[in-house]
């Protein structure tokens, strides 16, 4: 079995913290998406990982390199323009071979992993497996209608009325038919190879396509909102830890569901869990609430924030009224301005969203 990791794409919904940063490189719970999705792979027992990129090749090769230090072996394969999910795979047939394989979207985040996904496909005669999850918003995403008895009747891509409310989870398994299929479908209306078509003509041709409906939590993370709730919901899963080399002073108050990474400062300071900060970032006189996640080389001064993400590099200081829902990008600064006239200041970033 290999795993196929897709990770090409702009991430558009993200703006402005995607211009600067491929979106599956955005932590949650101060860990990248992408890496989450390696080790996910990894604890199902899967070693040899194609990873599909695009513009954003190089940041991504810089952040996870031969994959040695997730104890797997990545392959990076190029896609030179973003025409969609069954033409990644297209392309990434000479690295697949003739094995079968995991495919996940590098924005995807799952919870209880994919391990019981994988020996379900390696024990089953099916073709392909599919997952699947009720959503409330079904016509974003891949839609199945099941039949009866549970098979899939048809799958649609983005239906304007949807058939159900299933929407296609961004974690599919393919034996070598597969292949066949990505190279007799023609684009969608958006322009694209749909792997949803692609899933659709295996059905068609009679292969065995099984779909799994989970039931635990899913995120798309494609929008800021997704991230915040991704990220309550990984902090909610992960198990608290304090490093040695994290100080917490006699006047601050620390839960037992706070993680603090190495070299995090507490000074006079509230931490509400769960809750992680970051390698070597200091928090000082100020309250962070639960589900907050501030990223490593931070300063937090004078504040309370809550359920919120900070990136790496950033400064809030001095800020009056709880900061919370927020996502703040690296090397950003929110601070408290003393000047005359006063009123608000800013510097935004194309595509950025202020509320006051
Ligand atoms: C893709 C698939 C869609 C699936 C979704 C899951 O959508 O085309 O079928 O439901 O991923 O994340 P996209 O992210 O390309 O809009």
């Amino acid at each position: 079995m290999k795993g196929l990791i897709l990770s090409g794409g702009k991430g558009t919904r993200l703006y402005p913290l995607t211009y600067t940063r491929a979106k599956q490189l955005i932590p949650v719970a101060n860990k990248p998406v992408l890496v989450r999705v390696i080790e996910a792979i990894r604890d199902a027992g899967v070693r040899e990982i194609g990873i599909v990129v695009g513009y954003t090749a190089p940041e991504i090769r810089e952040a996870l390199g031969d994959g040695s230090r997730w104890e797997v072996s990545l392959t990076y394969i190029h896609q030179a323009s973003p025409d969609g999910l069954a033409h990644a795979v297209r392309i990434s047939r000479a690295f697949l071979a003739d094995d079968p394989f995991v495919m996940f979207l590098g924005d995807n985040v799952i919870e209880d992993g994919i391990s019981k996904l994988i020996s379900d496909f390696a024990e089953n005669k099916w073709n392909s497996q599919i997952v699947l999850k009720e959503v409330d918003n079904p016509s974003a995403y891949g839609v199945a209608q099941l039949r009866p008895d549970g098979r899939i009747e048809r799958l649609i891509e983005k239906p304007e009325f949807p058939p159900s409310n299933l929407a296609l989870v961004g974690i599919y398994m393919f034996d070598q038919h597969v292949f066949d299929a990505v190279d007799a479908i023609r684009p969608s209306a958006r322009g694209e190879y749909e792997i949803t078509d692609a899933i659709q003509w295996l059905i068609d041709h009679g292969h065995t396509v099984y779909p799994h409906i989970h039931r635990g939590w899913w995120i798309d993370t494609g929008k800021p909102t997704d991230m915040l709730e991704a990220n309550s919901l990984v902090l909610e899963e992960i198990a608290p830890c304090l490093d040695d080399s994290a100080a917490v002073d006699s006047r601050s108050t620390v839960d037992s569901r706070v993680t603090l990474q190495a070299g995090a400062r507490i000074v006079n300071s509230i931490l509400r869990g769960p809750t992680v900060i970051g390698q070597d970032t200091v928090i000082e006189n100020s309250y962070i609430g639960p589900f907050t996640s501030i990223y490593h080389s931070c300063q937090i001064r004078n504040c309370e924030i809550e359920r919120s993400i900070i990136l790496e590099n950033s400064r809030v200081t001095d800020i009056d009224r709880t900061l919370r829902d927020s996502l703040i990008g690296r090397n950003a600064t929110v601070k408290r301005s003393a000047e005359k006239p006063s009123g608000i200041k800013m510097n935004l970033g194309d595509h950025s969203t202020l509320w006051v």
